[in-house]
């Protein structure tokens, strides 16, 4: 699974390619830059300046996310509970070794990812962090039932190139880890992805893009858990869905990935919707690229 190629994105920063999953780690636009807008600046981290929080970081990879988090939190003195899941120790390999990766944050994060590397855990005054290696499918079933978090950030290779982390099932259980008001922050804006964590409840929004991203029309998805009005306050990183996104999620892009027992393979998993694809009545996703004047929307490759 692990053959990876080394990868220098267009802002400098430094990334990977799985030759197994065909895909990049992140946008070639940018790794640092990939994270800092579809993860961190949607996280609203200023909620807990002072206060703790819990995040779980799904598909760790080489830590970007977490990397990211754990910088501005240590500015703002926030207490982190944390939890990660991730099916290959290479890429935090990759990283630990990867100056100019370390060389992007404070020096504390180098001293946490060494000891997830070595003990898969961390604990500090602020920081109480702890790595479970496996298919997060299983291994979520690891993490004590009653530990609820802030902030899940889903990270995965796109939906057609690893449907393991992106069906229902597994989605299910990833809700019920959040907090009322939590956020799962995603960098997919796929229609399945989006109508299954709006069947499962939540409230989804669109990150908003900008204007160099390829996929011009969306940077991600925000989904609330218990979503309350009164207690959100508006945020200028996301946004409700658009009529186009909304017409997105009635065409046939929007029939969800499904893992029953949480343990097919994704050759199963894809198969299975096609088929569903071709007797569903819902409308044809050609005609809404058609109307709305779209190509194909680009994966990290
Ligand atoms: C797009 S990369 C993640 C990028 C990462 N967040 C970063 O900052 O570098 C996807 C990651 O998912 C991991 N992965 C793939 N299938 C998985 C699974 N079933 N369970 C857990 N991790 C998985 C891969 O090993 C890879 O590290």
């Amino acid at each position: 699974m692990s053959e990876l190629i080394e990868v220098l994105t267009k802002d400098g920063s430094y990334s990977l390619r799985s030759v197994f999953f065909q895909e990049n780690f992140h946008s070639l636009l940018g790794a640092l830059e990939e994270t800092k807008k579809k993860f961190t600046v949607p996280s609203d981290l200023q909620r807990f300046e002072g206060r703790s929080l819990e995040v779980l970081d799904i598909c760790f990879g080489l830590g970007y996310n977490t990397a990211s988090l754990i910088n501005e939190l240590i500015k703002q003195k926030s207490y982190l509970n944390w939890y990660a899941l991730e099916i290959d120790k290479k890429p935090l390999e990759y990283a630990l070794k990867n100056q100019s990766f370390q060389n992007l944050w404070a020096p504390k994060i180098q001293q946490i990812f060494s000891s997830l590397y070595r003990k898969n855990c961390f604990e500090d005054k602020f920081f109480n962090c702890k790595i479970l290696w496996g298919d997060a499918r299983e291994k979520i079933n690891i993490i004590p039932a009653t530990k609820k978090f802030d902030l899940i950030y889903l990270d995965g290779f796109s939906p057609q190139k690893c449907p393991q982390v992106w069906t229902i099932e597994f989605l299910s259980k990833v809700s019920q880890k959040l907090n009322p008001q939590g956020y799962l922050i995603t960098y997919s804006s796929s229609a399945a992805v989006r109508k299954t964590l709006r069947n499962l409840g939540l409230e989804i929004f669109t990150i908003k893009p900008n204007l160099n991203s390829r996929n011009y029309w969306s940077q991600g998805t925000v989904a609330i858990a218990k979503f309350d009005k009164f207690k959100f306050k508006l945020n200028s990183n996301f946004d409700k869905l658009s009529v186009m996104e909304e017409e997105h999620l009635l065409t046939k892009a929007s029939i969800p990935y499904r893992d029953q027992n949480l343990n097919s393979s994704k050759e199963d998993i894809i198969s299975k919707r096609l088929d569903e694809q071709l007797s569903s009545n819902l409308l044809s996703t050609k005609k809404w690229r058609t109307k709305w004047g779209m190509t194909k929307s680009a994966s990290r490759s």
